[in-house]
């Protein structure tokens, strides 16, 4: 072997290492992609620029996609005839009805995917064309929405990003932009006054929005009969006493909503027990007059949660009241607690809808009750036999303090009686 021959054969690792190094550098750079695109649009002001500056914080740009993964085109040349040019695969900006399979085309492609976000789903486009956005879509209707309407064009952030316009806080802002009605009784205007928005604001991530109950790609009115599970997944066990009850087949039957009849959809309020009854303002009353069955039934539920949280409130006064005169209450507390939940359970056992099982439970928060005002009871007993004791002790203290006082003035007496017989 030749010296010549042996430098090529030591070269060969180095040369290796060389195309390693070249192949990964053709894997996505760490600064933000774009070549020409980015340089020339960046100059041009007003609508051709905006993309520019929102794609730095884009998760595309971020994991080395330029404008040409969407957009087609040449980014090496700075000849803007060249680099926007169909023969470079420019397609320009894409059409609204084409944007779903824009985004689809890798958001769908499971391979592709994998290499970038393995966990990240891919059935975004499959759940689309399901949506009824899809079908508007197809009949051409242009305020459709499609993948940007929600997630933008350029500055697309990953979706747990707090920036992002479908993060939980955003999201109901992002579908009001279409979905918005004057007058306040379109669905955002009444998910604005619900229980769940409340939540929402006080920090509860767990609370419903929109996409919660609609699906986010495969947005579509639930339909009467998906409503149980659509709110049972969240409140499984008024699903399932629902679903146990006799209103299942007679709103079935009826093609009623299951929650929505007595809760509403979107403006879901705190309920009360006086919703539960046959007189003014209850539920039960829409439907069931006070003597047919369901009529009684809602009389006896009434009745029932009227008379254990009547005594829950007169049992939390008087240990309140004894807590209050200094008496140690954590018995009675205990008790107390025991009882409200007691009343909590059977507030959900109102969807049996059957009085029985409420019946059950008022009573056991009733004997709750009961202990408490037994211990409150002994409290004051208590403060009356400390009270008696106190009396006692000052009336003792009293006669041995006047006791003590006409003893003095004897020995008094004494003493000035041998003074003036010494003198
Ligand atoms: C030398 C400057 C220059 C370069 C390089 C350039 N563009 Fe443009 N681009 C323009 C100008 C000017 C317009 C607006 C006028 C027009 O549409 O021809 C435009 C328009 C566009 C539009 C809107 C077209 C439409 O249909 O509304 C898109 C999208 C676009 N460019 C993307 C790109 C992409 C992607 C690249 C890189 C592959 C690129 N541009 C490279 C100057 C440039
Ligand atoms: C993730 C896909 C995607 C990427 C990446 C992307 N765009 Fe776009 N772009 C779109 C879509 C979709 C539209 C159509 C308008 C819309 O839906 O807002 C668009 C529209 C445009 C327009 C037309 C004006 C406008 O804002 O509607 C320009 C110009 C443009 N893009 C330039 C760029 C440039 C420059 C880059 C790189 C810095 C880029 N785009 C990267 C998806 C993309
Ligand atoms: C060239 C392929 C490609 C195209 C086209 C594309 N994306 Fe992406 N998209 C990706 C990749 C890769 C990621 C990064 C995944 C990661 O790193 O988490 C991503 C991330 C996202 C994310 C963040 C997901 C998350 O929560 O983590 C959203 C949202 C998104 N894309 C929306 C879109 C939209 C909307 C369009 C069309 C306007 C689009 N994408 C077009 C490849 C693409
Ligand atoms: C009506 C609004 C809307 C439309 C249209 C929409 N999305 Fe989304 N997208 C959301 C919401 C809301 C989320 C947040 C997570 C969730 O609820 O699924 C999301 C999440 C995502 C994610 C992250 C998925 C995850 O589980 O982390 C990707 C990727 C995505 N969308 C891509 C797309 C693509 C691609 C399209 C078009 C085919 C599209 N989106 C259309 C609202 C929308
Ligand atoms: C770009 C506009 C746009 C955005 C953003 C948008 N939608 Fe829509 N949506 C529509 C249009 C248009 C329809 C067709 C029916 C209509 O006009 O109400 C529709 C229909 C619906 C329907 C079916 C209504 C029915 O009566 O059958 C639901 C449910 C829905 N959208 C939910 C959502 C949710 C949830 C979001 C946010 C995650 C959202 N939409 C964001 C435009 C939009
Ligand atoms: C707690 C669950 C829930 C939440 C949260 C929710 N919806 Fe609904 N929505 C429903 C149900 C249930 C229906 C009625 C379904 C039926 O009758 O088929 C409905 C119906 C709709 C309809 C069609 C009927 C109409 O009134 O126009 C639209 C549009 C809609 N919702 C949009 C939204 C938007 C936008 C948001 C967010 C502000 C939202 N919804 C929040 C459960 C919900
Ligand atoms: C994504 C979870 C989720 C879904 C879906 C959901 N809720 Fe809720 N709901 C909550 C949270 C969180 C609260 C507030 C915390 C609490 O008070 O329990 C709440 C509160 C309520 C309350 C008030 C409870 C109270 O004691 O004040 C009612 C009533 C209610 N939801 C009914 C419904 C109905 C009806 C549906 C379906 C149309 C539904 N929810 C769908 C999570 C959900
Ligand atoms: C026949 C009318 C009716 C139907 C149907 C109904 N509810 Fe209720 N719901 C009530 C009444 C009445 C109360 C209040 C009970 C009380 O406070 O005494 C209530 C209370 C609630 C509460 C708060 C108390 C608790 O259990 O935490 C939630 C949550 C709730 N309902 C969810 C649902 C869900 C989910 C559905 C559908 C599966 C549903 N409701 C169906 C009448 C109904
Ligand atoms: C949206 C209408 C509606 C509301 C609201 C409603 N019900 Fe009913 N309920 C029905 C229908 C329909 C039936 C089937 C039998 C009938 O026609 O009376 C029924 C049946 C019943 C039955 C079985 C009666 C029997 O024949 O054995 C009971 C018990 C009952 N309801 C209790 C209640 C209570 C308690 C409330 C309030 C928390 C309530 N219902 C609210 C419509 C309603």
């Amino acid at each position: 072997m030749t010296a010549a021959a042996r430098a090529a054969i030591a070269l060969i690792p180095l040369a290796l290492v060389a195309i390693i190094r070249i192949a990964a550098a053709a894997e996505p750079p760490t600064a933000p992609p774009g070549g020409t695109c980015v340089e020339c649009h960046a100059g041009l002001g007003g609508e051709l620029a905006k993309p520019v500056e929102a794609f730095t914080r884009d998760v595309h740009s971020q994991r080395g996609l330029g404008c040409t993964a969407c957009h087609g085109g040449d980014p090496t040349s700075p000849d803007q005839e060249v680099a926007m040019s169909r023969a470079k695969g420019f397609r320009g900006a894409p059409a609204l009805r084409d944007v779903p399979t824009l985004c689809g085309g890798c958001h769908a492609d499971v391979v592709f995917m994998k290499r970038y976000a393995p966990n990240l789903p891919t059935d975004q486009l499959a759940r689309y064309v399901t949506s009824r956005h899809a079908t508007e879509l197809a009949r051409g209707n242009p305020r459709a929405a499609v993948c940007s309407s929600c997630h933008q064009a350029h500055g697309i952030v990953s979706t747990r990003d707090a920036r992002s316009p479908v993060y939980p806080t955003r999201v109901a802002s992002t579908c009001a932009r279409c979905h918005a009605r004057p007058g306040g009784q379109g669905p955002v205007e009444r998910w604005e006054r619900s229980v769940h928005h409340a939540a929402l604001v006080a920090g509860d991530l767990s609370a419903p929005t929109c996409p919660r109950c609609h699906g986010s790609h495969g947005a579509a009115p639930p339909g009467v009969e998906s409503v149980p599970a659509v709110c049972g997944q969240c409140h499984p066990r008024n699903m399932q006493l629902f679903r146990g009850s006799p209103h299942l087949s007679a709103f079935e039957a009826g093609s009623l909503s299951a929650c929505g009849e007595c809760h509403g959809h979107h403006d879901i309020l705190h309920p009360d027990d006086a919703w539960v009854g046959v007189g003014k303002g209850a539920v039960c009353a829409r439907c069931h007059a006070p003597d047919d069955p369901g009529g009684e039934a809602a009389a006896k539920l009434a009745a029932d949660l009227g008379g254990a949280t009547a005594l829950l409130r007169n049992a939390e006064a008087r240990v309140e009241a004894a807590r209050e005169r200094g008496m140690l209450m954590t018995d009675a507390q205990v008790a107390l607690e025991d009882a409200r939940q007691q009343i909590v359970q059977a507030r959900t056992l109102v969807h049996a809808a059957y009085p029985r099982q409420v019946d059950e439970q008022t009573r056991q928060a009733s004997v709750a009750s009961r202990k408490a005002l037994d211990l409150a009871s002994r409290a004051f007993g208590e403060i009356r036999y400390r009270r008696t004791g106190l009396l006692v002790a000052l009336v003792v203290i009293l006669v041995t303090i006047v006791a003590l006082l006409l003893q003095i003035r004897v020995v008094d007496a004494r003493r000035r009686q041998a003074n003036a017989g010494r003198r």
